[in-house]
Formats: structure tokens, sequence, C-alpha cells
């Protein structure tokens, strides 16, 4: 697969969306920095030189757009699972898009869609991990975690991309194949940080407690309402308790 990497870029999201339909499947964009990075719901997503994992890869996928956001899932888990295999730290997914550690973020997910209808012309999968950023700002501090934080010591950024890349090509194989995310749940609700647990979920104003019960096999959570009511999550800010 050929892998394009750059010393600074905006970020790598808009370059491969801007280069997408030249390129194959499979192209991935990497850089040491990004001056503008991007997070979900329009937030940005800070990226110091050398510090992280800043990269995007481009799917072609011949699945319905309904189905895309299942690679958000497998990045989801390729990602906990080289964090866990390389450093050996407790990582969990906060679903659908976040790698916590002790409660803290260490990576985020912002998967981007271009097509139609009925076809999907590419997917964008932009995975930024925190690994060797010493210190965050104050205003972070309680949210925002990195490896070298959790670990102790500087991990190799390397050996991660490598883990994380190829973990992802066999679960993204599952899937295309079986047609199921069975190899990606397993490893999502081993490593969930929110089955079982209490959460509160954001709907747009509106604050709702809730259980979650079960991850389905489609990857969406069932959670029990305080009514009683089940009710399935397709997406929205979840946040736990
Ligand atoms: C989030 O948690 O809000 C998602 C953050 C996604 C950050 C990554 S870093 C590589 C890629 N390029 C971007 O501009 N964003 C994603």
């Amino acid at each position: 697969n050929k892998i394009i990497d750059f010393d600074t870029i905006d970020s790598t999201n808009s370059y491969a969306k801007e280069i997408a339909k030249e390129v194959l499947h499979g192209t991935v964009i990497i850089s040491e920095e990004q001056t503008g990075g991007r997070g979900r719901m329009g937030r940005s997503w800070t990226s110091p030189k050398s510090e992280g994992i800043w990269m995007s890869i481009i799917l072609k996928p011949d699945i319905p757009p309904m189905e895309g956001m299942k690679m958000t899932q497998i990045a989801a888990a390729s990602t906990c699972w080289a964090i866990r295999t390389v450093t050996g730290l407790e990582a969990y997914i906060k679903w659908p898009n976040d790698i916590v550690i002790d409660g803290k973020k260490v990576c985020g997910i912002l998967t981007e869609m271009a097509g139609e209808l009925n076809k999907i012309d590419y997917l964008i999968v932009g995975i930024g991990v925190n690994v060797n950023i010493e210190k965050f700002p104050v205003e972070f501090r309680d949210i925002a975690t990195s490896l070298v934080i959790e670990k102790g010591e500087k991990v190799d950024r390397r050996t991660i991309v490598i883990e994380l890349l190829q973990q992802f090509e066999k679960l993204y194989m599952d899937y295309i194949n079986c047609g199921t995310l069975e190899k990606s749940l397993a490893i999502i609700r081993n490593y969930s940080a929110v089955l079982g647990k209490s959460i509160r979920i954001l709907k747009g104003n509106q604050e709702l407690r809730a259980e979650v019960i079960a991850i389905n096999e489609e990857g969406l959570l069932r959670v029990r309402l305080e009514d009683g009511k089940e009710e399935l999550l397709i997406s929205g800010e979840v946040s736990i308790r």
C-alpha cells in the first residue's frame, strides 16, 4: 500500500479529500505535524510536530453508504489493539470515536465520506493519537492524555503505525469477506469503556441518562433509559458519567 508522508500539512484528512479520486484504495497520508488538524463537530485537533500519529486512510469499499460508519469501528478496534500491544497500557474504546486511557482521551477518529445516496465514492478515516505529548494546556489536563504520560516513557510511533495498519487491514478484510464486523466487535466489546456503564447522552441540548446494555452486531449501542425504555444509539455525543 502506498504511504504518502509529510513533514507538515494543514490536515491529512483535507489533503486526502483533495487526492482521493486520483489514488488507490488503501492509500495512507501521514504527517509529522498538522497546522489545521480537524476534530469532530467542527472542533480543531492539536497536532504538534513529531509528538503524535496524524494520519488518514483512503478507502473505496463497495458497500452502501449506511455501512460507512463501520470503518470508524474498525479503526477504533485496530487503534485500541495496537496501543495495547505496543505499550501494554489499558486502552479502552469510548464508543464510537475515541480511545481513552484512565478515562482521558488519547485518540480521536474522524471519518468523512463522499458519494451519492446509494454509492460511496470514497471514505477518509482520520486517526489522531497523542503519543509523545508530554504536557497539555491546563484546560485539557483532565480530559486528554498521551501514551508518554501514561507509560512514563517515550513510545515509538512507527511501531504503533505498523501494528495499527496491519490490524486495520485484517479487520477490514474480515468485514469485506464476511459482511460482518465480528472480529472488530470482539475487540470493541472486550475493551469497551461504555459497556455495562451508566452514561449521559447529549441529544441536541437534551441530556439523558442511560445504561449501556449491549453493542449489537452492527456496532450500535443498545441503551436502557431511566424510564425503562430501550433505544439503539446511532450516533450523537456520548459522555460517560
Ligand atoms: C475527534 O476526536 O474529534 C477526531 C480527531 C481526529 C484527528 C485526526 S488527526 C489526522 C486526521 N486529520 C485531521 O485533520 N483530523 C484527523
